[in-house]
């Protein structure tokens, strides 16, 4: 079982200007929950006990979110609102919360790196990206890890997408070894549509041996001048086994305004008793805007 989780935060959240100026893009709630908040519990229902945020200065939020408030669960419990604090302590017990902060921002690549003091030689450990969010009955990461102990490899999850969409994530070359498996021969990040080698992308889920510690060490900046995650996986996967694992789920990128606002839909339709409500308030909406 995968019991480390990274995730890296300190990004500035540029697409989400001006909210972003100071609140983080994690913290954005889908109706009421940061959007941190889902991955996270992706993390945590895994059986992850360790989080390391890699976090900015500025981001203090994030840690304070997932830390015990004993403040505010004694002042619920004066007002007998156990509900409430049930609610606020969801995610904090059993588990051990770690921040590293990174100075610079030069990207993911550099982020995760950030992490290897505190990752053990032998240890697997998983990376989540906060602003995708995957609704499925077992845990993405979870289900990647079939695959990983299957092959005692590092793997990373796959959706398809649209081959018009490629451009805007790492995208895989591999064959199929099993039902969910691939066998990764290259990676690149964001590729031209007409040079990308598949419409398998990975939705920011992986889980990696400390070797890509080794790749990371040598990677030289890439696309758009920054240390790419994506070419250290490239370089692993030409050297050593590297796999990719089909996730089954709904995966919705709320890092763009239009992604966002999907999902906040779609988990507000989720919410027993809104269902309704917000269907009446669309067909309202349908009529007086289109
Ligand atoms: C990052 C990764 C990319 C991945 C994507 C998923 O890109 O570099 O490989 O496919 O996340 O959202 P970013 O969206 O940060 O530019």
């Amino acid at each position: 079982m995968i019991k480390t989780a990274v995730f890296p935060v300190a990004g500035k959240g540029t697409r989400f200007l001006p909210v972003t100026k100071s609140i983080p893009k994690e913290m954005i709630p889908l109706v009421d929950v940061p959007i941190l908040h889902y991955v996270v519990k992706e993390a945590v229902d895994s059986g992850v006990e360790k989080l390391i945020f890699i976090n900015a200065k500025n981001k203090r939020s994030i840690i304070d979110y997932f830390k015990r408030n004993y403040e505010l669960e004694k002042f619920l419990e004066i007002k007998g609102r156990n509900d409430l604090i049930d609610l606020i302590r969801d995610l904090s017990e059993n588990i051990e919360i770690i921040e590293v902060i990174q100075e610079e921002q030069l990207g993911l690549g550099h982020a995760v790196k950030a992490s290897k003091e505190l990752i053990k030689k032998h240890e697997f450990f998983s990376v989540l990206l906060g602003d995708e969010v995957i609704y499925s009955e077992v845990p993405a990461i979870k289900q990647i890890n079939e695959t990983a102990k299957e092959f005692n490899a590092p793997t990373l999850g796959v959706i398809e997408v649209p081959k018009d969409e490629v451009y805007k994530y790492g995208v895989i070359d591999g064959e199929s070894v099993s039902h969910k498996g691939f066998k990764i021969s290259k990676m690149v990040e964001k590729p031209k549509v007409e040079v990308a080698p598949s419409n398998l992308i990975t939705p920011g889920r992986y889980i990696f041996n400390y070797d890509i510690f080794n790749y990371l060490d040598k990677t030289s900046k890439g696309t758009g001048g920054e240390y790419q995650l994506t070419d250290a996986i490239n370089a692993q996967a030409k050297n050593e086994r590297f796999y990719g694992h089909l996730i089954v789920g709904d995966r919705f990128d709320t890092g763009t305004p239009l992604g966002y606002m999907e999902a906040s839909l779609d988990f507000g339709l989720k919410r027993p008793g809104m269902k309704e409500n917000i269907l009446k308030m669309m067909n309202e909406k349908i009529k007086k805007y289109s």
